[in-house]
């Protein structure tokens, strides 16, 4: 009887404690990690010079995090075996703030996944950053990518790839093209009336135009066309496609046209809003405090039951909401020799 009169409040309050913790907006969240090549053959030894420059190369790329076209290089070292050569790169659409937390997560992140390979590339789906012995500034790298897409197919590939090559054509030579400081475009195109397809192409701007076209179209001939989302990353630039708007499209390259008259928002659900739909910041405190007050008692309560229960309680739903968040991306073997070949032969 007792048992019975305990097990219900305490999963109900759980689950209670779980969806209050979701409703605090995490301003910092870690960067979605999407892949590293961590070649181990390329090997430095703990407390080499080497070491010593890629600490400096790191902490000198975190501290130039700010920059406003969210890319920055770095040399660390002068004699030449030692020579750590670095550089990040942040999605265009990302501001400042987001991307100097970006750069900070991966300078450690990088190290902790990778602890001793001399030349590391790593991708979060908003930032990359690299490293190697060897220099990397203004050249064309597309070795050691990787190809990922959602697993979901579209219904009509012919007429799908038709549309998607028309978007990825438009932002290939748009950010090629771009001196903004940026080498970034995004575009949206309707596959059919109800489904648009947005594409989202990027070069580190340090390549010529001439290269950065040549690294995108690389990568544009390796995406998974007959899926509903897939991207290239290459360590010296990426492609991407979703067919749900993945990018904050106000942060464009092209100056700000006109404000269109825009039609009421379809229902869909994406990621982040931005704005508090009219809510006054008085109201939003009460809330806040009152959302505090009541976390704080549920965590008390929380803390006399067993603990057990608890972290199995929420290790099932956080992987509940992990998965229904977005998109499985998955590797794809065959894409990813295709990647690689391509670049060998170029
Ligand atoms: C290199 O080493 C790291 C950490 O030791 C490991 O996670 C990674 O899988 C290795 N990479 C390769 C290509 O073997
Ligand atoms: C590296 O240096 C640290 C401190 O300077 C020392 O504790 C550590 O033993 C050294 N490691 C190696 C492999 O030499
Ligand atoms: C970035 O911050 C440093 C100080 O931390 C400052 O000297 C530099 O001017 C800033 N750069 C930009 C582009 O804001
Ligand atoms: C950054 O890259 C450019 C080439 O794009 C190079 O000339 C410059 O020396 C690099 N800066 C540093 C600090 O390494
Ligand atoms: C970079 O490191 C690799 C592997 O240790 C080595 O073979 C190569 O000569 C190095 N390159 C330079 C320019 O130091
Ligand atoms: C979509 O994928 C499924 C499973 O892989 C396959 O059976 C089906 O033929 C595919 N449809 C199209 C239109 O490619
Ligand atoms: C796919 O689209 C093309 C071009 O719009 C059309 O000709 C073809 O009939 C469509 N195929 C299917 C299976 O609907």
């Amino acid at each position: 009887m007792n048992n019975v009169s305990h097990k219900i409040p305490r999963k109900s309050l759980i689950t209670f404690t779980i969806f209050l913790l979701t409703l605090i907006p995490t301003s910092q969240a870690d960067p979605n990690f999407a892949y590293i090549d961590c070649p181990n053959a390329t090997a430095y030894a703990p407390n080499s010079t080497y070491n010593t420059n890629l600490n400096n190369l790191l902490s000198v790329l975190s501290s130039n995090s700010n920059a406003s076209n969210g890319f920055y290089n770095f040399t660390a070292g002068s004699s030449p075996p030692d020579v750590a050569y670095g550089l990040f790169l942040c999605r265009g659409d990302v501001t400042v703030a987001v991307c100097q937390d970006f750069v900070a997560f991966a300078s450690t992140d990088v190290v902790a996944r990778c602890p001793r390979s001399k030349w590391v590339t790593i991708w979060y789906d908003q930032c990359l950053l690299r490293y190697s012995n060897v220099s990397i500034f203004s050249v064309a790298d597309t070795q050691g990518g990787i190809v990922l897409y959602n697993s979901q197919n579209v219904t009509n590939v012919t007429s799908f790839s038709e549309v998607l090559g028309q978007v990825m054509d438009d932002i290939a030579d748009r950010a090629s093209s771009d001196n903004s400081g940026k080498k970034f475009a995004t575009a949206e195109a309707n596959y059919t009336p109800l489904q648009p397809v947005y594409g989202l192409a990027q070069c580190t701007p340090d390549l010529s135009d001439f290269d950065c076209n040549s690294c995108l179209r690389n990568g544009i001939t390796s995406l998974a066309d007959s899926q509903r989302g897939s991207q290239v990353l290459f360590p010296s630039c990426y492609v991407k496609f979703e067919m749900y708007p993945f990018y904050n499209a106000n942060f464009g390259a092209a100056p700000p046209p006109p404000p269109p008259v825009l039609p009421p928002p379809p229902s869909t659900t994406t990621p982040s809003s931005p704005g508090n739909g009219g809510i006054s910041p008085q109201v939003i405190i009460v809330i806040a405090v009152s959302i505090g007050v009541a976390i704080m008692l549920s965590i008390a309560c929380f803390c006399l039951l067993t603990r057990r229960v608890k972290t199995k309680k929420y290790n099932s739903l956080r992987e509940e909401t992990g998965k229904s968040k977005g998109i499985t991306l998955k590797l794809k073997p065959e894409k990813l020799l295709l990647a690689r070949l391509t670049k060998s032969a170029a």
